[in-house]
């Protein structure tokens, strides 16, 4: 069990429940390696992925993992809803309310969106990205894939490169690694760094390849270009050339660190093709962990051990 009945931010989980959802994820991970990998414990339980945004990673790994549960999963896309012909959010949610769900998992482009579906909704929410403010599974599976990678959390510095001013994975990422002890270094243009970088909580840098030999990790930033008012920099060349992650900068990397992204990536923008698909990115371990991370998420949410069938 955890103490909130959601996870809208970071806010909601304390570093021992992070650490208590990392342990309940590895256990469904290696559920995720048998041939059979279905469990009955959420068998009864409706969760719902209420997505206004795109999304291939977040909302399919939603999905395996409530199948996976064997809860009655529901996809719900905004473009073949009710909402392209004008319904409003909160409608959205009274009428899924009605439906009597166990959980959902919403993103949207308004930050505050999971929050706004809390005071409606008699279940719980799972804040799956609300517009540059926080996705906080998105940190949890990454702080999985570390732990996995690294062996520990505590003492790691973490290098968050890029576009942090429209990121909601920085958002999150930054207060789950000050829980768990390590330190996150924002590095970035000064175009694409919040207007007070300091409030954050994390280290600031711009040159990042002053930065990269002190580094356990690498995390590069997909440029949202979505999101950018105007073209943040000159060109995609000149910002690969100053923040790009590339062989060369691979080798000023300490030898043991690793390479992550959130996904999905601007091959040749925040990283050259070769380091991605490197022995040393663990860019797919961060979809695998997705998952077992969603899946601790869902089971501790409804009631975990309490529901009455343990993993
Ligand atoms: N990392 C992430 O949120 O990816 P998707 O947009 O594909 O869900």
């Amino acid at each position: 069990m955890l103490a909130s009945r959601h996870i809208m931010t970071m806010d909601d989980v304390t570093a021992e429940e992070i650490v208590h959802i990392l342990d309940t994820a590895e256990s469904f991970a290696e559920v995720n390696q048998r041939r059979i990998k279905k469990l009955p414990t959420l068998r009864g339980r409706t969760i719902v992925n209420l997505f206004f945004e795109p999304s291939t990673r977040t909302r399919m790994s939603f999905e395996i993992a409530s199948k996976r549960l064997s809860a009655d999963g529901v996809n719900f896309t905004a473009s073949s809803s009710a909402t392209v012909k004008g319904e409003t959010l909160l409608d959205t949610a009274k009428t899924l309310a009605a439906m009597s769900c166990d959980l959902v998992v919403v993103r949207h482009k308004y930050a505050g969106a999971p929050q706004m579906l809390a005071e409606v909704m008699d279940c719980s929410i799972v804040n799956g990205g609300d517009g540059v403010h926080q996705h906080p599974t998105q940190a949890l599976l990454d702080l999985y894939t570390m732990r996995q990678s690294l062996g520990k959390l505590e003492g790691l510095r973490v290098g968050i490169v890029g576009d942090i001013c429209h990121s909601r994975v920085a958002g999150s990422l930054v207060p789950a690694l000050r829980k768990v002890g390590a330190t996150p270094i924002i590095i970035g243009p000064p175009t694409l760094m919040p207007a007070r970088p300091d409030v954050l909580g994390a280290e600031v840098a711009y040159d990042l390849d002053e930065v990269l030999p002190s580094l356990d990790v690498a995390y590069l930033l997909r440029v949202q270009f979505e999101r950018a008012a105007r073209m943040p920099f000159p060109s995609n060349r000149e910002y690969a050339s100053l923040y790009g992650m590339n062989a060369a900068r691979l080798a000023k990397l300490p030898p043991h660190a690793v390479v992550m992204h959130p996904g999905p990536m601007n091959r040749g923008v925040e990283i050259t093709a070769d380091v991605a698909d490197s022995a040393r990115s663990v860019i797919l371990d961060q979809v695998e962990s997705g998952v077992a991370v969603r899946m601790a998420v869902m089971y501790l949410l409804l009631g975990g051990a309490d529901s009455g069938a343990a993993a």
